[in-house]
């Protein structure tokens, strides 16, 4: 027997006309992608996460990509011989069933595009979408190892790849330092502040950002209905109408079966 949702949750789910969803490394969780805080996260050595926190950082974008690349391309590494789950999965199907539905991501994973979301705000960008910091040219970074630039490539030279134009080639997402990009806050703004959903559910995230736990603490203050499925503690479990201590899997699953 799976996860089993609160009745009166179900009924409220089925009542609700729009669904926002907020999701973190912890839905990439069961692909087998190492969540960064938490239990066996990447900073759970905390010399090893300032490190990571520092090479994902704007300044060693610029100083010094070899080292950026380094850190990215663990991350992406993780993903790229991993795929969306059970959870990702759900989210797709209920988007389906709802009339209106929008996801909030901050994983650069690329999961929730490759199951299906269509209506996604993935607010810290994608780690397989390059730029070129020179002439902006725009590219794929491959899973691939005969496809160039490409992951396997870069985690054995620990090199940044580079341009045609010999210019230094970033992912597309938000180093820390940088700011979010302009058009998806405002994308946040419309669907999360402006036109508050029926129901807000946070998933597998510490909501360390502002911007994260803002539109769970609005949906909350306007009396909409508010779930967090998290098997730890967070900033927000004190203000949810349910914290679902469970996978993001199994809860994710009853939510679009509950529907
Ligand atoms: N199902 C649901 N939640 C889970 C699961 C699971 N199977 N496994 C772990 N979690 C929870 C952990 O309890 C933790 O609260 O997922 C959360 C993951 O938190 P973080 O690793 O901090 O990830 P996230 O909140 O997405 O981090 C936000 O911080 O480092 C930056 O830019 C990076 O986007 C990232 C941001």
């Amino acid at each position: 027997m799976g996860f089993v949702l609160p009745a009166e949750l179900a009924t409220r789910l089925r009542a609700a006309r729009s669904i926002g969803v907020i999701t973190g490394a912890g839905i990439s969780a069961e692909s087998g992608i190492p969540t960064y805080r938490g239990k066996g996260g990447i900073y759970d050595d905390p010399e090893q996460g300032d490190r990571t926190i520092e090479a994902l950082s704007a300044p060693t974008l610029r100083t010094d990509p070899d080292r950026a690349w380094q850190a990215i391309a663990k991350i992406a590494g993780a993903a790229s011989g991993a795929q969306p789950n059970a959870a990702h999965h759900a989210l797709v199907e209920i988007e389906r069933k709802v009339e209106r539905f929008v996801l909030l991501t901050q994983n650069v994973d690329g999961f929730h595009a490759a199951a299906g979301t269509r209506n996604l705000i993935d607010i810290h960008g994608d780690t397989f979408k390059l730029l070129c910091m020179k002439c902006g040219r725009r590219g794929d970074l491959s899973r691939e190892p005969d496809i160039e630039p490409c992951i396997q490539t870069i985690v054995a030279t620990g090199k940044a790849p580079r341009c045609e134009c010999g210019g230094t080639i970033r992912p597309d997402v938000v180093f820390f330092g940088e700011m979010l990009p302009e058009a998806k806050v405002q994308r946040l703004h419309d669907e999360f502040y402006h036109r508050v959903p029926d129901v807000v559910i946070s998933v597998g995230t510490s909501n360390m950002f502002p911007y994260i736990v803002q539109p769970v603490l609005i949906a909350a203050q306007q009396g909409r209905l508010t779930v967090e499925i998290n098997p730890e503690e967070t900033e927000i479990s004190g203000y949810v109408a349910y914290h679902l201590k469970a996978k993001a899997g199994e809860a994710l699953t009853a939510i679009a079966a509950a529907l």
